[in-house]
């Protein structure tokens, strides 16, 4: 199946997503398309990414990255509803539409509707020459190759890594030092090893897709940055199996939806290691104690999940900014599992 074919093309996709945007000298990120300069990003005081499905779920987990590194205030818009709105908007506020084809017709109204009010509009895509890459002023091809499956993977994880390395440029354009720089780099450099670790988790995935098959409704949970990861992964079963599926971020689900969970409904807690942890771990026996199965994506060498969890998912570790990208891959698997085996 493409879907599968594409999972796998996740290390090389990113790789080419990354490929000349990282200037190790200068302890940053270069993008040759923005149009804008230096001097014009440092005075943007807000950003707006609009996109729609999975690519508004990357656009969370840029609004997590930029909040982190670039300190910069972003609000994540679902175009369907950006587009028929007026929101008041100073004039420092940059507009990102974030999409894999280019061609989603609210996505492209909501950039037209931003355009026409005067904001500078930027795009974050993957189809060279496709009517958003067109008409926005500038911005960042994602290379990640043709997408053919329906279910979105490699693009979700490419406009990822574009996103992560916007916050280190825009970062640098502000309060991140060059050794800090210097270091993301690094990691990013790392990271597509790092997703064909994880890739190798598919057998795992596979005999819990068996052992979870018939259930009919699924919890996703995460937090932080990990909490889009969650959004993603119930998403993906969704689309895919046509298994009822919900993300949630792990501490909401006390004020209400836990009334859901028994036995027949697993909750996959995306939770490798960090300093929310402890606090994923507390949302995860209050589950326990309702008598719902969980299974957990966990980071390699983590003992203390093995302990409570029904089944375990390994990832490899990465530092926590990075974790988004490596805490999808097992999700994106179960969903294809789970619908191969569902026929
Ligand atoms: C989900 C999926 C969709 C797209 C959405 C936006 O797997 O593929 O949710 O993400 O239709 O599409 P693009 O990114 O092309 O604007």
């Amino acid at each position: 199946h493409y879907m599968l074919k594409e999972i796998f093309e996740q290390p090389d996709a990113i790789r080419n997503t990354m490929r000349g945007r990282l200037n190790e000298d200068e302890g940053t990120a270069v993008f040759g398309g923005l149009n804008l300069s230096p001097k014009e990003l440092r005075n943007i005081r807000r950003i707006v990414f609009t996109a729609c499905g999975t690519s508004w779920h990357s656009a969370l987990v840029g609004e997590y990255l930029f909040e982190e590194l670039a300190q910069i205030p972003v609000e994540v818009e679902y175009a369907s509803e950006l587009r028929y709105r007026n929101p008041p908007m100073s004039d420092d506020t940059l507009v990102f539409a974030i999409t894999q084809s280019g061609e989603t017709a609210d996505t492209l109204a909501a950039l037209r509707e931003m355009k026409r009010k005067g904001h500078p509009t930027l795009a974050i895509c993957n189809v060279v020459g496709s009517s958003i890459a067109q008409e926005a002023e500038g911005g960042i091809y994602l290379h990640a190759g043709p997408e053919i499956g329906v279910a979105s993977t490699k693009a979700y994880t490419s406009q990822c890594v574009a996103l992560a390395m916007l916050a280190l440029y825009f970062g640098r354009l502000r309060h991140l030092g060059y050794a800090d720089g210097r270091r993301m780099i690094e990691q990013l450099q790392a990271l597509p090893d790092k997703i064909s670790e994880a890739l190798e988790s598919n057998e795992a995935v596979r005999r819990i897709a068996e052992r979870y098959v018939e259930c009919d409704n699924f919890l996703y949970l995460g937090r932080h940055f990990n909490f889009p990861t969650a959004l993603e992964g119930a998403l993906k079963l969704k689309e895919i199996s046509y298994v009822h599926a919900e993300g949630y971020p792990a501490a909401e689900m006390k004020h209400g939806p836990i009334a859901l969970v028994d036995e027949r409904t697993p909750s996959v807690f995306v939770m490798p290691r960090g300093f929310i942890y402890d606090k994923v771990m507390s949302n995860l026996e209050e589950i326990k104690a309702r008598g719902g199965p969980v299974i957990a994506v966990a980071e390699k060498g983590d003992d203390r999940i093995r302990k409570v969890a029904d089944a375990v998912v390994e990832i490899p570790q990465v530092d926590e900014w990075l974790q988004p990208l490596v805490s999808i891959i097992p999700l994106q698997l179960l969903a294809y599992h789970i619908a191969v085996l569902r026929g």
